[in-house]
């Protein structure tokens, strides 16, 4: 059972635990999963794993955790928090492939938004998006994410030069996508 820190209707946000070290570093070896990250040229021990969970676990990272079933499916976050300036940068990545196109990028992105602008009094959160991942990009925008730019030809990937697309959201976006706050 996880401990369930912010909790959506399809999912929770729990604080990463070291001891799926094997889960999180099978799914960021897994090609179809990493061609979307920065990690897809790197290797990734579960020791290794293990020693990021122990750092990364005690800031704003959390693992996502499917709420009908309490099993673990992948792990957003907020990187490079600047709080005299209010910004940061989210990730995210669903490591079980069963989950994606399902609402729950989405819905974990919601959780982890609403407390950095509710809790953490940021301002603004940025992203970056490789041109050749459409479902990302579409995820992002559901959520009140813009297209600030786009870094041509700044990541090669199977023998091509994609674009690297940027995009950020304050919290009227985001309260604007969403509802009413
Ligand atoms: C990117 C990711 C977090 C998105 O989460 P998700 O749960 O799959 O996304 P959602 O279901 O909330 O939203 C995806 C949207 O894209 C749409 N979509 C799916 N495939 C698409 C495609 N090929 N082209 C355009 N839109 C697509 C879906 O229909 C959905 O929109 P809808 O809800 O209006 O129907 C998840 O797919 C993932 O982790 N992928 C692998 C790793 C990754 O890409 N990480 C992000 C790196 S920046």
């Amino acid at each position: 059972m996880y401990i369930k820190k912010l909790i959506g209707t399809k999912c929770y946000l729990s604080p990463m635990e070291q001891s799926d070290a094997p889960k999180y570093a099978a799914w960021l070896n897994d090609l179809e999963v990493a061609v979307f990250t920065q990690i897809a040229d790197k290797s990734l021990s579960v020791d290794k794993e293990r020693d990021i969970l122990a750092s990364i676990g005690k800031e704003h990272n959390y693992g996502i955790v499917d709420a009908a079933t309490d099993a673990l499916i992948g792990s957003c976050g907020l990187m490079d928090i600047d709080f005299l300036n209010r910004s940061a940068e989210i990730g995210i990545v669903l490591g079980d492939k069963a989950y994606w196109g399902k609402g729950y990028g989405a819905e974990a992105l919601s959780l982890l938004l609403d407390y950095a602008f509710r809790y953490l009094n940021l301002h603004n959160v940025m992203l970056r998006v490789y041109a050749y991942n459409p479902r990302g990009i579409a995820c992002y925008e559901k959520v009140g994410f813009r297209t600030i730019g786009r870094r041509r030809d700044a990541i090669m990937r199977n023998l091509a030069a994609h674009d690297i697309v940027y995009m950020d959201i304050v919290a009227d976006d985001f309260y604007a996508a969403s509802g009413p706050a």
